[in-house]
């Protein structure tokens, strides 16, 4: 199956049909990659969807492909980063559906570029998308489900790029980041009220991930509907954007409930369950510490754990071609 042409009805064996039946759910950024799979997956397991893009065409497009299959959708075309434009998405998806349940924020971009060649405009673009966007997305739709009293759900949209650092990506991956971070204080704020936030990690082929050099010849062939293989699905957790779905329509369903704080991710055949910061070992000084005594604690007992940056070490995509192992696999 290549990108952006999966169904409504192509969801329906990977989602329970009737898990989300009655819910109304919000998706950013969905007219096309992952946001898309997420809107189709959502309606196909009966919830109304509000489908966000800045892009006002694909948004339609992917609107009407879930109502013309019965489902429940609606397109709004609009920016996301500014508060003003999170409030009147909660409140078209509440006057259209009558209530709101679900607020997936997918939306992004990437502006990549070494720091020193970055301009303030990329990064302010990028922190707005993500950061500031999720922020206020959320913030939008938490006021309207406090007020509904009857909980929900936050589904952040994370990235390896903020979990382990990406070279090239100094606006993005601390943006991303930073979700986790907001992830796991609403998960605080908002407990009292039945709110569950998670951060889903994906990892899919998408316009997004094919202009990553080291994965052109896996996304071509991707694009021609050649199978990953396997050093692609699970060692990369690479697959396709209706991989990731199913964990989108998980953590949005009452099953979920007692999920929260949480950033999962999930890509190809992998899923992952990622840990927190916490603090490796300490050590006390009674009266404070001396510059000295930092170095010599450093080098005797603090160097070997120092942490490495960056995505862990994952086999050669260039030792790994598509189409050579799926032949394989036919043949
Ligand atoms: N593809 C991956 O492997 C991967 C990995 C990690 C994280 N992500 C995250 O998943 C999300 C979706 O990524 P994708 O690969 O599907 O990307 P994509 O580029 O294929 O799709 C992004 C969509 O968001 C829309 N968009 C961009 N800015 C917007 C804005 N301000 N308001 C509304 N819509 C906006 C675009 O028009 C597009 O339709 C992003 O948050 C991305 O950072 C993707």
């Amino acid at each position: 199956m290549t990108q952006d042409t999966q169904t409504y009805a192509d969801f329906s064996d990977r989602v329970g049909e009737s898990l989300l039946q009655g819910k109304v759910a919000i998706v950013t950024g969905a007219g096309r990659g992952l946001g898309r799979c997420y809107a189709l997956a959502l309606a196909a397991a009966g919830a109304a969807v509000v489908v966000n893009d800045a892009d006002e065409a694909s948004a339609e497009e992917v609107a009407s492909s879930i109502t013309a299959e019965g489902g429940q959708a609606l397109a709004v075309a609009a920016r996301i980063g500014p508060l003003a434009v999170a409030q009147d998405l909660v409140h078209q998806a509440v006057s259209t559906f009558g209530r709101l349940d679900i607020m997936v924020t997918n939306a992004g971009i990437l502006r990549d570029r070494v720091t020193w060649k970055m301009s303030e405009e990329d990064f302010d673009a990028v922190i707005e998308t993500h950061l500031k966007g999720t922020w206020t997305c959320g913030r939008a739709a938490v006021e309207h489900m406090r007020s509904q009293g009857e909980g929900g759900r936050l589904i952040l949209i994370g990235s390896p790029a903020g979990q382990f650092g990406s070279f090239g990506q100094s606006n993005y991956a601390p943006a991303k980041a930073g979700i986790v971070a907001l992830g796991r204080t609403w998960s605080m704020e908002l407990a009292r009220d039945g709110i569950t936030v998670n951060v889903v990690v994906p990892t899919a082929m998408t316009a997004m991930t094919a202009t990553i050099p080291v994965y052109k010849e896996w996304a071509e062939a991707y694009e021609q509907g050649v199978a990953l293989p396997q050093a692609a699905r699970q060692d990369h957790a690479l697959g396709g954007p209706e991989d990731v779905a199913p964990l989108i329509a998980w953590l949005a369903s009452d099953d979920a409930q007692g999920v929260t704080g949480q950033a999962i991710g999930l890509g190809g055949d992998r899923l992952t369950l990622y840990s927190h910061p916490g603090e490796l070992i300490t050590a006390d000084e009674p009266g404070g510490w001396s510059t000295a005594g930092i170095a010599r604690a450093w080098s005797e007992r603090f160097a070997s754990h120092a942490q490495p940056s960056g995505m862990p070490p994952k086999p050669d995509p260039r030792e790994h071609p598509a189409a050579s192992e799926s032949q394989n696999s036919q043949g």
